[in-house]
């Protein structure tokens, strides 16, 4: 059984993309350990409570230093004892000493095909703000290992998604989530959970 902790921001239809899937047998092996948001207000963390999921909320506005928040945030993450951290909307930057703790076993979903539209800057609605005002004809969306740079890591799946005509950054974000993210995310972890998948040489395989 793979326990995972779903580490969220904002509003968790990620989160839920997995309760679902965990839930109708699509996602096996796994139990949600646990659910932490940086952001009290997160409907994320409604979505938990719903489901009878523990719940967290961990603020670097609580801490005076960096520091401090890192280590408080590491130590509720260690206690939940996750075989994997999924970051599902979650906006806060890693702290190295948790990458280099959990190595190939933090990952991410990304809305754009890496790599494009992605590191520093780009997250949520900015990502289909830049593809837009590009011109781009084909987005998607991306779950990849999380390591010390910022959307860096090894690729696990990607999915193409269209662009239409009329497109707004908003339309644009909810067809990627509907038509990618919330497909790929429990799929990967379904792969994952299920001994699916090895990173060799710094890239992930997807084993048959
Ligand atoms: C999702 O689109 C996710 O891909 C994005 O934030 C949104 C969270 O939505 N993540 C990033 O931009 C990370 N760089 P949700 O809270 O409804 O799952």
């Amino acid at each position: 059984m793979l326990n995972i902790a779903v580490l969220v921001s904002g509003g968790g239809t990620n989160l839920q993309a997995i309760i679902d899937a965990v839930e109708n047998g699509e996602i096996s092996n796994t139990r949600i350990c646990g659910v932490i948001s940086n952001n009290q207000n997160a409907y994320a963390l409604e979505r938990a409570k719903k489901h009878g999921i523990k719940s967290f909320c961990i603020s670097p506005k609580s801490f005076l230093t960096r520091a401090e928040f890192n280590q408080s945030f590491l130590e509720t993450v260690d206690m939940l004892e996750p075989d994997l951290i999924v970051l599902a909307g979650f906006l806060v930057v890693i702290p190295p000493e948790m990458t280099e703790k959990y190595r190939n076993r933090i990952i991410n979903i990304h809305p754009s095909l890496i790599p494009s539209f992605c590191g520093t800057g780009y997250y949520g609605l900015k990502v289909h703000e830049a593809a837009l005002s590009r011109g781009v004809k084909v987005v998607g969306a991306t779950v990849h290992f999380v390591d010390e740079g910022t959307d860096t890591g090894p690729i696990i799946l990607q999915k193409a998604v269209d662009v239409e005509q009329g497109d707004t950054p908003e339309v644009l974000q909810r067809r990627v989530m509907e038509k990618a993210e919330w497909k790929i995310l429990p799929r990967a972890i379904d792969l994952i959970a299920n001994g699916k998948v090895k990173v060799e040489d710094g890239k992930a395989v997807i084993l048959q």
